[in-house]
């Protein structure tokens, strides 16, 4: 009908878009005048039109693949993060798709690749993000440190030489009976802690977590208490971020401080980088809520981001040993978390489906077009996900999605994702391609 496909009315009709026709008595949908006129106007709606915006055209021309380029620059490598976007993507959108100055927001920042690639772009950053521990990353990454953070960062570094030092030759001190190293410093619950770590990496973990505490610059103690979650998996008997199976990897007692100094030394860096390069004109806030329920994030001329895909992660799960030795309760942005495997493979009638994950954009676009300067443009880098053994084409559910909000297709561009990134959700497979979807405000 309409030169519309079967499946994508079918799926139309199933999320409301447009209204449901009469059924015979055999059942079959009949379309009257009025059903079908509705529709062709929706169709007409969501069709990719040709933009004419020479910086769409400039988009669709690029070569998306950047099979070979350096990701990892400035603090964008400050901590690992499942599902990041390479900074290449971001940085093409914002440099094409807004002007110096204007205010970029990644609407679901993760660890922030947007942010810090518009703020060394000369726009000021907005992020928000249900997950505490892409709060910290996002902040960590995006906020330059000068000389007195610095000697901060410094006198903490002694501490942790001092406590490095005094725990080796405990070890083999005859005088002291081969006494470990205790930390009087707060742990997990010992449900998490006993299993997941060896007891002395337990020790040193609580003792620099207490280092860090004892912190009085905001931005130094953010920027350590990112450095100290990026090293816990690592650390821990996990085997990996993304793979929940308890494996020994043989640390030595020091080890864990050890590792938590070269982090922090290359992090250091990182961050008087930053401090050269970033214009203190430009800002960053970072909000950690929950997107559906209208974060204040002030007036957006750009936003680029990439959403959780229904079915794939399930970020509370992966995140929890970090969450909990940061002191976080998992739990509460679990209920949060848009997405999550857990949620759609739970069973029962409180199951996610596609039109879940439909009606939350709905309400996240609502809420976007009031913020979203006239003409603005949001851009949305997703691929498709399976559930429950069918293929789900996420793009076409955002732009439909986007239709009925007054945010419009002007493009889909299709980008493969280099062979030697991680595979998006091991459970389908490696996910070959992706889309960057880019809707434009009427
Ligand atoms: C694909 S990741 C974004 C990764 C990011 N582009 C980067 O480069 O790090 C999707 C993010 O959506 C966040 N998220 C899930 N549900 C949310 C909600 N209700 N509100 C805000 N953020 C949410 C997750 O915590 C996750 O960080």
């Amino acid at each position: 009908m309409a030169g519309v496909h079967r499946d994508t009315l079918l799926r139309w009709l199933r999320s409301g878009s447009v209204p449901e026709p009469h059924r015979d008595a055999r059942g079959w949908r009949v379309f009257s005048p009025r059903d079908t006129a509705a529709v062709v106007s929706y169709a007409k709606g969501i069709e990719p039109t040709v933009d004419d915006d020479p910086g769409i055209r400039r988009l669709q021309g690029i070569s998306w693949d950047f099979a070979t380029a350096k990701t990892g620059y400035l603090t964008h490598n400050l901590h690992p993060y499942p599902a990041k976007f390479i900074p290449q993507i971001p940085n093409a959108l914002i440099q094409e798709l807004s002007a110096v100055g204007d205010t970029v927001a990644d609407i679901f920042c993760g660890s922030g690749t947007t942010l810090l690639e518009a703020l060394q772009l000369r726009r000021h950053a907005v992020g928000v993000d249900a997950n505490p521990l892409a709060a910290m990353i996002s902040r960590a990454k995006t906020t330059p440190l000068e000389t007195p953070g610095l000697e901060a960062l410094e006198a903490h570094r002694d501490a942790c030489r001092r406590v490095a030092a005094s725990i080796e030759p405990l070890t083999n001190d005859l005088f002291h009976g081969d006494q470990p190293f205790r930390s009087a410093g707060w742990r997990p619950a010992p449900e998490l802690s006993d299993f997941w770590f060896e007891p002395h990496v337990v020790e040193e973990l609580a003792e620099l977590r207490h280092l860090i505490d004892g912190m009085t610059g905001e931005a130094e103690r953010n920027l350590c208490a990112t450095v100290f979650s990026s090293i816990v998996v690592a650390v821990s008997k996990q085997d990996s971020d993304t793979r929940y199976v308890r494996r020994d990897k043989g640390l030595a007692p020091g080890d864990t401080i050890r590792r938590y100094q070269a982090q922090l030394d290359t992090a250091m860096a990182a961050v008087q980088e930053l401090g050269a390069l970033i214009d203190e004109e430009f800002s960053c806030r970072v909000l950690n809520a929950d997107v559906l329920e209208a974060p204040d994030t002030g007036p957006i001329d750009l936003v680029v981001t990439s959403p959780p895909y229904p079915n794939a992660y399930s970020y509370h799960l992966y995140h929890r040993s970090r969450l909990a030795w940061l002191g976080h309760d998992p739990e509460q942005f679990k209920r949060k978390e848009i997405g999550s495997h857990r949620k759609y493979s739970a069973k029962g009638r409180g199951r996610a489906t596609p039109e879940t994950f439909q009606q939350e954009f709905r309400r996240i676009f609502q809420w976007l077009h009031e913020r979203l300067r006239d003409g603005g443009y949001a851009c949305l880098v997703i691929g498709d996900s399976t559930i429950r053994g069918e293929r789900l084409d996420n793009a076409s559910l955002l732009a439909d999605a986007g239709a009925t909000t007054g945010l419009r297709e002007v493009a889909r561009i299709k980008r493969t994702i280099a062979p030697t990134r991680k595979a998006f959700n091991p459970r389908i497979g490696r996910i070959k391609d992706e889309n960057i979807l880019i809707l434009r405000k009427r």
